[in-house]
Parts: C-alpha cells; structure tokens; sequence
C-alpha cells in the first residue's frame, strides 16, 4: 500500500504538529558524515526517510548503514568497470571469519532469498517435498510451488510457535525442512536444545533430508537458551544455515546474504547461481558492516528498548503480542488485520503484509523509538 505520502502531513493528522517534527535521522549526525558526498548520500536517504511514510512493513533498519558501507560503496565506483567475481573472496573470508568458519564453508547470495531458492532448487524435486511452517518466511513454498514441486505446510502451535513435533513427522522423505528461527512473522525463537533434538529427530527419520535454519534475525536474539546452528555444519553436512546484511546490518538494498554449510552441501547450490551476481558494491558493503561490529550492540539496544515500548503500549492496549527476539512484533488485533494495514497506511504508516492463516494479527517491524512513538498514535486511531 504505498502511496505519495508527506509527513508533514501526517504529523499534522496525528496532532503533532511542528513540535514532534522528525529532523534528520540521527545517524546522520551521530556518525559524523558531515561534507562531501557522504553527507550527500545520507541527506538523500534521509529525505527519503523524512518525507515517506513510518516503514514499518519490511523488518529493515531503521538507522541505516554504518559510515564505513557508504565510504566504501562510493568507493567501488572507481572500478565499477570491472567484474566483481575476483572480490568475492575477501567477503567470504570476512563471513568467514566473522562467523568462525572457513571461507569455502560460506556461499554469498543475492539476499538471503537467493540462498531459499537455491535451496529449493537444489535440495526439492518432485519425489521430495519442501517442509514448512505456516505461517513462516513464504519464499521456499513460494518457489516449490513455481517450480510445481510439493509442498507441506504446518501450521503454528496454539502458542503460535513452530510445531517441531508435526515438522518431524512430515519431514520423512522430504528434500528440504526449513526451519525459520527466530520465525517471521511471529519472533519466537527455539533454544538450542530444542533445535538440536529436532534437527536429530529429523535426520535419524530420514538421513537423506536437508535442513536449513534461516538465522535472518539472528543478532537481535537475547534468549540465552538460544544458540545458532551454525556450529553443526563442521560435522553434519546435512544442515546448513543462511543469514543476512538487510536486517541488523541496514543494507537491505544492497542485496547481500550467506549460506554458511559444508562445502559438498553448498556446491549443489552453487552451480545454480548466477556468475557475477553479487556487485562489487554489496560485496564491499559486507565487508565494510562486518568492520564495525561495537555497532551491533548499539543496535541490538535500540531495538530492544523500541520493540518493548511497542511490545507495552499493544499489550496496555488489550492486544495480545507475541513475545518477540526479532525486530518486529506479531499482534492480535482482533480484527481484519488487511483492513487496518490499509487505514494505517492511508495515515502515512505502513505495517507488515497478512500472513494467512493468522488474518487477524498484524506484524509491526520496530522503527525508531521516535518512529514508534508516532506510531502508536496512529494505531490508537485506527483502534479507535
Ligand atoms: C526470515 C527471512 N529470511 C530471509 C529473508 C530474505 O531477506 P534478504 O533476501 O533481504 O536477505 C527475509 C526477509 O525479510 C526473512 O524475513
């Protein structure tokens, strides 16, 4: 539902007039990218920001990239000329490392969403099924069903948590279990032991299946009983795990994601990618956000404290929200959950798309504190 929108206006429609005015984001300032190109870049995103509606229907990142993506993303443009396939190897090695691997245990995509569809193609055929949550992340179902392969989709438990024990069960000679955690749209996460016992469940049901853990929001966890998967793929070349830079990182829109497996497992995946598909551009953008990591605690904190904030006003609300370790919530409004997205639009704030079954829940990605802070007022009004 996006539409030409002003947020003068909308400040005016929420009654905040000039006084809750948003001025540049503050990552503009607090990171000194003041002069020069940098600040001309930033001051086009921030319009951007200014100007559109509050997003918070895509799970990105508020803030934006560290300085260091945009110094070096300007940078490539000085061999934007080239090929970007002889850089790929400084990225993986940074994964790599970032991450306690090898770089030939680590395979870029174009996203994280190529790394599912490589999946799906490489690991589904007609004679094995794609195992899902429902609802869950929906590309891999997407694309089986585009590419006339069967799918199986479990719907949630009564907690709204992924049904490991139906999973297991349907997982018996499937080609491919995804296993979204924590899990879009709701933010609930497995602790390592159930995620372990699973993945054994699974296997020792069927040692032919693979098995892949999306860690999408894996550095926004705080659950201590959570742990990735990525220490199995040393010893089960069964299980692999993919990540991202478009949510904790701020470059969603450039388009940079990872596989991290056994080298035989992502091989399979590998010939199907397209040569040269990640530019020089996101390339360096990886490298250059993983340079900064005392970044991730300021964001993990921002997150933390606006996403309860959200997570208090629904629930003072009356609205029931699901406990969340991503950036973003599930709420039960309660009601059509497409009519309020729709009025929440038209008021210059956009939330998360309807996830059938749960049609009358909502998901709201965590914006800035003082995004949230508008939000809510919006939401109050379309609450009534
Ligand atoms: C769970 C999950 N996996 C994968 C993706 C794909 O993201 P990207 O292709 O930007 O890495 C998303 C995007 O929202 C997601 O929520």
């Amino acid at each position: 539902m996006s539409q030409p929108f002003d947020r003068r206006s909308f400040l005016r429609t929420v009654g905040l007039g000039s006084a809750g005015a948003l001025s540049l984001p503050a990552w503009i300032n607090a990171r000194g990218l003041e002069g020069g190109t940098a600040a001309e870049v930033t001051a086009i995103a921030a319009a951007a920001r200014r100007n559109g509606p509050i997003k918070l229907d895509s799970n990105e990142n508020p803030n934006g990239p560290v300085p260091a993506v945009i110094r070096e993303v300007q940078r490539q443009f000085g061999v934007a000329s080239l090929y970007p396939a002889r850089s790929e190897q400084p990225v993986r090695d940074a994964i790599a490392k970032a991450n306690g691997v090898s770089g030939a245990q680590v395979m870029l995509g174009c996203g994280s969403g190529e790394v599912l569809r490589l999946a799906v193609q490489a690991f589904c055929s007609p004679s094995r099924h794609l195992v899902t949550a429902l609802p869950s992340f929906e590309s891999p179902a997407q694309y089986a069903r585009v590419l006339g392969l069967p799918v199986k989709e479990i719907p949630l438990d009564a907690q709204l948590r992924i049904d490991l024990e139906a999973m297991a069960r349907e997982a018996r000679g499937a080609g491919l279990v995804f296993l979204c955690n924590p899990n879009n749209p709701t933010g609930h996460v497995y602790g390592e032991r159930e995620v372990r016992g699973f993945i054994d469940t699974v296997l020792r049901a069927d040692p032919e299946v693979v098995i892949l853990v999306d860690e999408a929001y894996h550095e926004f966890v705080d659950d201590r009983a959570y742990a990735s998967a990525v220490p199995l793929i040393a010893t089960q070349p069964r299980v692999f795990v993919s990540r991202t830079f478009s949510k904790i990182y701020g470059i969603a829109g450039m388009r940079l994601g990872y596989a991290l497996g056994a080298p035989a497992t992502l091989t399979r995946m590998e010939r199907l990618r397209l040569p040269n598909g990640i530019s020089g551009h996101a390339q360096v953008a990886g490298i250059a956000a993983l340079s900064e990591p005392a970044q991730l605690a300021k964001e993990q904190r921002a997150n933390r404290e606006a996403r309860a904030f959200t997570t208090k006003w629904f629930t003072d609300a009356g609205y029931a929200v699901v406990p969340s370790q991503a950036n973003f919530v599930l709420v039960h409004l309660k009601r059509d959950s497409a009519a309020f997205r729709d009025a929440c639009a038209s008021k210059g704030v956009l939330v998360g798309r309807v996830f059938p079954p749960l049609t009358q829940h909502t998901r709201v990605s965590i914006g800035t504190m003082a995004e949230m802070q508008q939000a809510v007022q919006v939401f109050k009004q379309v609450l009534g």
